[in-house]
């Protein structure tokens, strides 16, 4: 079936659901699941973390549209943000112009850090870890023999002499294979096993013993080649162009041009129930890796086509946490489709340089502005009182009239309600 869904935003609640379903063949279990609109129920919720006294709700969209390495997908995306999930099915047309998006992944490596401090002798001490290199990994992957039976484990290491202002400190680093995981918890239990016996070969003394949310070794590299007349001919094609090369020269933009591509990855990292702080903190230390905050992806026209291409860390899984005890993430990966963790990150990767076109082509263009305003307006209304068919009255004339403000809205709401009563 094909996620080229033209009109999708135009049917109801109960179609767009039809829909889904059965792109994803979902069982009627999973779809009276999305239908309760809070698929997480009070007790999964106060297994998942403490203190819990409710659970919160945020809206799930899907992005139709997207061909990703010629394989057609639905997005599921959780954000609170109006026009994300449009611009990404908007611009994922886009680029089927020129054959989609295509991606490619390094494996699911991960690093975990163990510090040592005090060690009498850091030049020769690393040595003597690197000589016992097989022994630590044997040790390490003692821990999980599940994860070795997977064809992951440790694989290998390395070790850093850092000076710090407090002294050179010897850091090792031990990098896990971690297949389906997003791995923090296999990597950390590694990381504790291993240190004492790292300790004794250095005469040091260990403290930290935790993954590394710098997920350099755990890469997705995704692009697109489009026809600039798919996003609206040559001039917004060098606009993209140039939006680009401001970030690249220049931080504050590059903060924002990533926010944009973030708006894409996060929502997709959330409903599958992945964990995005870790993912937000990768992204942007690998944006600063080479000592100054970089855009993410990079944008180049030749006049006759746009390239696209997009690197970052993703650090995500498909098994363990809440991708497995939230229900809806499970539904989530479900209408993915996706078979393993890495085709999970590429697809994540995809939808952000997606994102991330969609952004500038609209700042290149006619501003981001006009998309937002529609939603924007409806919150505008609802917020002045609006309600029911009020909520399109109000917003509707507020876009008319060109002022959308909480102050127009009552003054609109006002009208409609004085004249309803005549
Ligand atoms: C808004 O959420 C994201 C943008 O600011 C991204 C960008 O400026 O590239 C529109």
């Amino acid at each position: 079936m094909s996620s080229r869904i033209p009109g999708f935003y135009k049917l109801s609640i109960e179609e767009r659901l039809k829909i889904v379903s059965e792109f994803a063949n979902l069982t009627d279990e999973e779809i009276n699941l999305l239908k309760k609109y809070c698929g997480l129920d009070i007790d999964t919720a106060n297994r998942m973390i403490e203190n819990v006294i409710s659970t919160y709700q945020l809206p799930l969209g899907i992005a139709v549209n997207f061909l990703i390495n010629n394989r057609d997908y639905l997005i599921p995306m959780v954000i609170e943000e109006p026009s994300v999930v449009a611009a990404a099915s908007n611009a994922a047309r886009m680029t089927r112009e020129g054959g989609g998006v295509y991606t490619m992944s390094t494996g699911p490596f991960m690093i975990g850090q163990i510090q040592l401090v005090k060690v009498p002798q850091p030049a020769i001490a690393r040595l003597e870890i690197l000589k016992r290199k097989e022994e630590i990994l044997e040790l390490a992957n003692q821990c999980d023999p599940v994860l070795v039976k997977l064809g992951g484990g440790a694989k290998d290491l390395e070790v850093r002499i850092v000076e710090t202002r407090i002294g050179v400190m010897l850091i090792v680093h031990l990098i896990v294979d971690v297949r389906d995981a997003m791995g923090a918890n296999a990597v950390n239990t590694m990381a504790e096993t291993v240190a004492p016996r790292l300790a004794s070969i250095t005469g040091g003394s260990f403290r930290l013993r935790i993954l590394s949310n710098l997920a350099d070794r755990r890469i997705v590299r995704a692009w697109t080649k489009i026809p600039v007349e798919a996003v609206g001919g040559k001039d917004v094609a060098e606009g993209i162009m140039e939006a680009w090369a401001f970030a690249e020269a220049d931080s504050y933009r590059a903060a924002t041009h990533n926010k944009g591509i973030m708006n894409g990855v996060d929502a997709v990292v959330i409903a599958t129930g992945n964990d995005w702080r870790a993912v937000e903190a990768g992204a942007h230390a690998y944006a600063a890796r080479d000592g100054r905050y970089k855009p993410l992806s990079r944008w180049e026209t030749d006049g006759n086509y746009l390239y696209g291409s997009l690197e970052m860390p993703l650090a995500v899984g498909i098994v363990g946490g809440a991708t497995k005890t939230h229900p809806l993430a499970r539904i989530c990966l479900k209408i993915l489709g996706v078979k393993t963790a890495q085709e999970l990150a590429e697809v994540i990767g995809a939808v952000g340089l997606v994102q991330n076109l969609a952004a500038l082509r609209a700042l290149a263009a006619e501003g981001i502005q006009a998309g937002h305003m529609s939603l924007h307006a409806k919150n505008i209304a609802v917020m002045a009182g609006a309600v029911g068919d009020e909520i399109d009255l109000v917003a509707e004339e507020m876009i008319r009239e060109k002022t959308v403000r909480i102050d127009k809205a009552q003054e609109i709401l006002n009208r409609i309600r004085v004249s309803r009563k005549t």
